[in-house]
């Protein structure tokens, strides 16, 4: 097998690049706006181990598993299965990554475009002086008002396929290298001042403190869909990313430390909002708005305030695309290399098929509120299906594949390099993906359908 770096294929050039590449992936839009309002919910400190408990048990191993095909293969999604697992239905996984690429991006750009609208306010100083009501009305005001947030969410779209189209290593390495840090600092920085607010510690005991009887079937599965959400696992994306990563990355360890990269500033921005949640008066189930109404309070008790939100939202944004262009990709690889569509002409079909959904997702908060499911709009019926169902489900499926398929010789050849690295913990690797991870998704999803709680 030709290695990437020799293939006509893009490459990553450097290990920090495939690092940054896929922290990129990982960190955006669901650290900082979804696991606060998911965890808000879900009731706080209970749902936090759980969430980092399948961090560690089934997010990595997972992460692992997409690391190993991808590798392997060098393939897109499909291809990837195709080429593992010829003359079998395995490559249906990958389809399943396809349609959930299109549903996260339809609800995501959603976000993003409200992510530059905060950005413009920042900008014009807007934030300053407002009151918690005021930010509301203002939210609310803003998310249902038609065709700004969906000129909003056309204009990150076009961002993302402008990237996806110049192609891999010059359009993603380069933004992800520098930016992150800086996101990090940033998210520190809201952190002292949150935890410094009156009443902070409310927030803090909130956060860290488990009520064990608010674990329901719902919350388990919320939180398995928001571990899997935040890695950007159990859909392909990193099948994809990790086809550029040459032979001689150690991919235990990248998936170790880009999780463990993911979950700081996921718990991070959970500590900057909490305090100040509380300290403001606001719900912690406030539901989606959340983070847009407590960080403009906590940025207006800031020295120095009006630089930093906008530095945050340039930033957050710049953390939405890094996303949004590896699940565009996902779909962009395929069509290209599958079906023998241009880059271009791929890049193009796959958003505009996405704005159509993305438009129905943004309008389903407004006038096209009938866009509707048993109550849920189709923005929230996008979130919830794609994070709490298709990845999960697209994650069960990708451990049995890389457990009991490709079996334990091409599993142990792959993560050591051919022999040249130790992995010590291949075993312990092998029996999560063979049966903890597999069992753990299956019961949760029963679970949540009622069968045993
Ligand atoms: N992990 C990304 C985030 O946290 C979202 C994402 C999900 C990206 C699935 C790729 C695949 O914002």
């Amino acid at each position: 097998m030709s290695t990437p770096l020799t293939s006509k294929r893009d490459s990553f050039g450097s290990k920090i690049g495939v690092i940054a590449a896929v922290s990129g992936s990982a960190i955006g839009l669901g650290n900082i706006w979804r696991f606060p309002y998911v965890t808000g919910e879900n009731g706080g400190g209970a749902f936090l181990l759980v969430y980092l408990s399948f961090i560690l048990l089934i997010g990595i191993p997972v992460m692992l598993s997409e690391f190993v095909i991808g590798r392997r293969s060098q393939r897109n999604t499909v291809g990837a299965f195709k080429k593992l697992a010829p003359r079998t239905p395995w490559h249906i996984v990958g389809f399943l990554g396809i349609i959930a690429s299109f549903v996260i991006l339809a609800f995501y750009t959603t976000v993003s475009g409200w992510t530059l609208e905060y950005l413009f306010i920042s900008i014009k100083n807007g934030f300053s002086g407002k009151s918690e009501a005021d930010l509301v009305t203002q939210f609310n005001t803003f998310t249902s008002s038609g065709l700004r947030p969906v000129l909003w969410q056309l204009l990150f779209m076009f961002f993302t396929a402008f990237i996806v189209f110049k192609g891999i290593k010059n359009g993603i390495e380069k933004y992800t290298k520098i930016l992150m840090p800086i996101l990090l600092l940033i998210i520190i920085a809201l952190c002292i001042r949150s935890v410094t607010l009156p009443d902070a510690g409310k927030g803090l005991t909130f956060l860290f403190r488990p009520d064990f009887s608010k674990i329901t079937g719902k919350v388990l599965l919320e939180a398995l869909g928001q571990a899997f959400f935040s890695l950007s696992i159990g859909m392909g994306t990193l099948i994809t990313y990790s086809s550029y990563i040459n032979k001689k990355e150690n991919l235990s360890t990248a998936a170790i430390s880009i999780s463990l990269a993911d979950t700081l500033i996921a718990v991070l921005a959970g500590v900057a909002i909490f305090p100040a949640v509380f300290a403001f008066g606001i719900s912690p189930n406030e539901g989606p708005s959340l983070v847009f109404i407590t960080l403009p309070l906590i940025f207006d008790q800031m020295i120095g305030g009006y630089f930093f939100s906008l530095i945050f939202f340039i930033l957050l944004s710049i953390a939405a695309l890094t996303s949004t262009i590896s699940i565009l990709e996902v779909a962009v690889a395929y069509l290209s290399e599958e079906l023998h569509i241009s880059r271009k002409k791929a890049t193009i079909a796959a958003s505009l098929a996405i704005s159509v959904f993305g438009i129905g997702s943004t309008m389903s908060l407004g006038s096209w509120n009938w866009l509707s499911i048993n109550g849920l709009s189709l923005f929230d019926c996008f979130d919830k299906l794609s994070a709490n169902i298709l990845l999960p489900l697209g994650g069960l499926l990708i451990v049995i594949f890389v457990g009991w398929f490709l079996g334990k010789d091409q599993v142990f050849d792959e993560i050591s390099n051919g022999g040249k690295l130790k992995a010590r913990l291949r075993w312990v690797y092998l029996f999560i993906i063979k049966f903890i991870a597999p069992i753990a998704i299956a019961l949760v999803f029963l679970n949540s359908i009622g069968l045993f709680l």
